[in-house]
């Protein structure tokens, strides 16, 4: 997927710069090829001969080598790549960059750049918060510096929160996603994902347990594989994909507005968990006890977002995939559902309580097409995602 693709990949002073090895190998493993630039401070935590190694390439340290400058000068180094890669990009090197200075290699080839750049912040969780970071990443993202992570969990500190650098494997759909390349590139593909709220009156609504995992898993891995996602969410956990367009929504009527307005695209995958009902006549002004008794609730039925645009007939995009999560008769349900719903594929799954995939990070799911079931073994929902990814490339290309 990264065949040929030129990266400098920029090792920073962190914790995390353990995981840009894995990195460098993945990426090479994809057919990239890797020049690595270490800073002083980067240096204190891999040495330049792992990562010389693992990059299969000689490590650039110091602005003021002359013999790099006899063989390739720094402006050279900084262009003769497709992407610009930060792993990891300290709370230093991202104030560096924010502020414009050029005193060590690192930052004057960032400086001096015409490429696009991808950081991947890695830092504590209080210097992440703090407000001249945000203010630094505010700037950078103004300058249309990308962007991957960080995450939330337990950090090398002892504390938790937002700041682990992005794992290995989501760089490297970043950087795909960046270099917009791979076999779905210049297809457009629709992504719904998240639950709906349904409101009640200003102040109250009816939802689900739906996070947003496994469509934002989705909408990334298409990415990653050089697609244009419209990504349409209902109010999710957990955040957006980045590097795709991005449309908020709250019901069912406006996701289905959206999805509409999104058109025309060659492929729509359905991964919301959208509301059956809304309650008929939402309140104006916030329902109150009055000692008379219980409201009363009456519904109506919400319009059926897949089964529309499955079956709209002209503009229908080629490839349109619905999911079905069942409790019980699994292929049975889904296939019936499939035909009712007049989808290409449906993605079925299991998610009975005893299987712990609602909400979980696992998913085993079942594909279901014209020429009949395909069940996948249980893997991660960022796994299921690539391989539905690179399933709807196969489809579409
Ligand atoms: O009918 P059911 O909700 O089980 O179907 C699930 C599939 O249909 C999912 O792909 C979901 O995103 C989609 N759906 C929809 N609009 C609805 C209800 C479900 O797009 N109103």
């Amino acid at each position: 997927m990264l065949s040929g693709k030129r990266i400098l990949l920029i090792v920073g002073g962190g914790i995390a710069a353990f995981k840009s090895l894995d990195l460098a190998r993945r990426l090479r493993e994809r057919g990239a090829s890797v020049t690595p630039v270490l800073t002083r401070a980067g240096a204190e935590f891999v040495t330049p001969l792992s990562l010389s190694a693992l990059c299969g390439q000689k490590v650039y340290r110091d602005l003021f080598d002359l013999t790099d400058e006899a063989e390739m000068g720094h402006i050279e180094l900084s262009r003769a790549a497709d992407l610009v890669v930060v792993a990891p990009a300290t709370a230093d090197l991202m104030a560096k960059m924010a502020g414009g200075h050029a005193d060590d290699l690192a930052s004057t080839l960032l400086m001096a750049t015409d490429k696009r750049v991808l950081i991947a912040p890695a830092m504590n969780v209080r210097m992440w918060d703090h407000p001249a970071t945000q203010r630094n990443l505010a700037t950078l993202q103004g300058d249309g510096i990308l962007t991957v992570g960080p995450n939330e969990g337990d950090m090398a500190c002892g504390e938790y929160g937002p700041g682990r650098m992005a794992e290995p494997l989501e760089i490297v759909e970043a950087i795909g996603a960046a270099l917009n390349d791979g076999p779905l590139r210049g297809k457009r593909i629709i992504v719904t994902s998240g639950p709906t709220h349904e409101p009640i009156d200003p102040v109250r609504y009816i939802a689900n347990r739906s996070s947003g995992a496994q469509g934002t898993a989705i909408a990334r891995a298409l990415s990653a594989l050089g697609a244009e996602v419209v990504f349409v969410t209902g109010p999710a956990d957990i955040p957006p994909p980045e590097g795709v367009e991005i449309v908020r929504v709250q019901t069912a009527q406006q996701m289905l507005e959206a999805v509409m307005a999104a058109h025309p695209a060659d492929g729509a995958v359905f991964a919301a968990a959208v509301a059956d009902w809304r309650v008929d006549g939402e309140a104006t002004q916030k329902i109150k006890k009055t000692g008379t008794g219980l409201p009363t609730l009456k519904f109506l039925e919400n319009p059926d977002i897949l089964a529309t645009v499955s079956q709209q007939g002209e503009g229908r995009p080629a490839l349109v995939v619905g999911f079905a999560a069942e409790t019980e008769k699994v292929v049975e349900h889904a296939t019936a559902k499939r035909d009712r719903k007049g989808c290409d594929w449906i993605v079925a799954n299991d998610v009975s309580p005893a299987t712990g995939i609602m909400g979980g990070a696992e998913n085993a799911v079942t594909i279901i097409d014209e020429g009949g079931a395909e069940s996948w073994p249980r893997m991660s929902k960022d796994d299921v995602a690539r391989k539905i990814a690179a399933r709807i490339a196969g489809a579409l290309v």
